[in-house]
C-alpha cells in the first residue's frame, strides 16, 4: 500500500492485514528496548495544520521505534505564517528527502491533493470532518483485544455525540461494519449529517434507550471548533441528554467496552472519570495507537517481503 488516506481505500483485506501486523508491533513494544531497525534510512514528516496531542506523538513514537528519521513541521513556526502555500511547503519538504507525510488538515481531501505534488507516501491523520483512518484501525484493534474475537458479528456498537463534525465517526462506522458490527448512532438531529440515511447505521435520539444493550460504547467529543452556529441549546442540556453520567454508566453491561478518541470534554460528554469505569478502554486506545501506527508506517514504507521477514523475526 502506497498511501493510507481512508478506510474505504484500505478495504477489508487491508484492514485485517494491518490489525494482524499491529499484533506483531505490540510484541515489539513489550520488549525492554522497544526498537527495531526496520525503517532505517526512511524519513517520516509530520505535517499538522491542526492541533493534536496523541495522534502526532504516537506517529512520531512509532516512527522512532522503527528507526526512521522524523521531521516535525509546526505551522505556527514555519513559513506558512509568511504565506507559503501548501503546495510549496510539500515540494520543499519533498526535496529534503521525505519518504512519508503524516498529514492533518482542516480541509477534507487534502491528503489526496498532496499526493499529486510528491512521490512520498501520504498517511491521513485527519482531514476536516472526512476521515481519520488510523484512529479507526486503533479502535478496531482495541475492540478485538477487549472482546477477544477477531470479527464483530453480533456486536452492538453505539456511537454517541457529534456525528456531523466527526471524522472519527465516519472512519469508525466504515471499519466497524467491515468487521461485522451493528452500529447505532445516538445524537440530537442537529448533530447528524444530512446524508445519514445512506449510512449503514441505525439512528436513535435517546441514549437511555440503547445503553443497556450496547457492547461497545463509543463517546465522541463535541467539536465546538467546527460549529458555526448554535446546534445545541446549551452544554449542560447536551450533557444531561447525551453525556456518559454515572447513572448511565451503571446501566452498562459489565462486559461492555467504553471508548473515546480523546481529547475528552469532561462534564460535557464525559461525566465519569475513565479510571472509575471498569469498562473503560480509553487508556488502551492510546497505548494501541503506537503499535497500530508502527504497522501503518511499516506497510507504506517497507519493501515487499520485509513485512513477512519482520513477522518471522518477531515470532521467532
Ligand atoms: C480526534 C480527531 O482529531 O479527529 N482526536 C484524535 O485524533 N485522537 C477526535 C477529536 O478531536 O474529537
Amino acid at each position: 500500500m502506497k498511501h493510507l488516506r481512508s478506510i474505504g481505500e484500505l478495504g477489508r483485506d487491508g484492514l485485517e492485514q494491518l490489525l494482524e501486523s499491529a499484533t506483531h508491533m505490540a510484541e515489539i513494544n513489550r520488549r525492554p528496548i522497544p526498537k527495531v531497525p526496520a525503517l532505517r534510512g526512511k524519513t517520516v514528516v509530520s505535517l499538522f495544520y491542526e492541533d493534536s496531542t496523541r495522534t502526532r506523538l504516537s506517529f512520531e513514537t512509532a516512527a522512532k521505534r522503527l528507526s526512521a528519521e522524523t521531521m516535525t513541521f509546526s505551522v505556527s513556526t514555519s513559513s506558512v505564517s509568511k504565506g507559503e502555500s501548501l503546495r510549496d511547503t510539500i515540494e520543499t519538504i519533498s526535496q529534503m528527502g521525505a519518504h512519508c507525510f503524516v498529514v492533518r488538515h482542516k480541509s477534507s481531501g487534502v491528503p489526496w491533493q498532496i499526493a499529486q505534488w510528491t512521490n512520498a507516501s501520504i498517511i491521513n491523520a485527519g482531514d476536516g470532518a472526512h476521515q481519520h483512518p488510523t484512529q479507526a484501525i486503533v479502535d478496531c484493534f482495541t475492540v478485538r483485544q477487549a472482546i477477544d474475537q477477531p470479527f464483530f458479528n453480533g456486536v452492538n456498537v453505539t456511537i454517541v455525540g457529534d456525528i456531523k463534525h466527526s471524522r472519527v465517526a465516519r472512519s469508525n462506522i466504515e471499519a466497524f461494519t467491515m468487521l461485522g458490527a451493528r452500529v447505532t448512532v445516538v445524537a440530537p438531529p442537529t448533530l447528524l449529517p444530512s446524508q445519514i440515511g445512506h449510512w449503514p447505521v441505525t439512528v436513535v435520539h435517546s441514549f437511555d434507550e440503547v445503553i443497556a444493550s450496547t457492547d461497545v460504547l463509543y463517546m465522541l467529543r463535541l467539536q465546538s471548533e467546527r460549529m458555526d452556529q448554535g446546534l445545541i441549546p446549551s452544554l449542560s442540556e447536551y450533557g444531561s441528554q447525551f453525556g456518559l453520567t454515572m447513572e448511565r454508566a451503571q446501566r452498562l453491561q459489565s462486559s461492555a467496552v467504553v471508548m473515546h478518541p480523546g481529547p475528552m470534554n469532561r462534564g460535557v460528554e464525559m461525566h465519569v472519570d475513565p479510571s472509575d469505569l471498569p469498562q473503560s478502554r480509553i487508556h488502551q486506545q492510546v497505548e494501541n495507537g503506537i503499535s497500530v501506527r508502527m504497522a501503518v508506517l511499516f506497510d507504506v514504507l517497507a519493501r515487499d517481503g520485509e513485512l513477512q521477514q519482520l513477522h518471522e523475526e518477531v515470532s521467532a
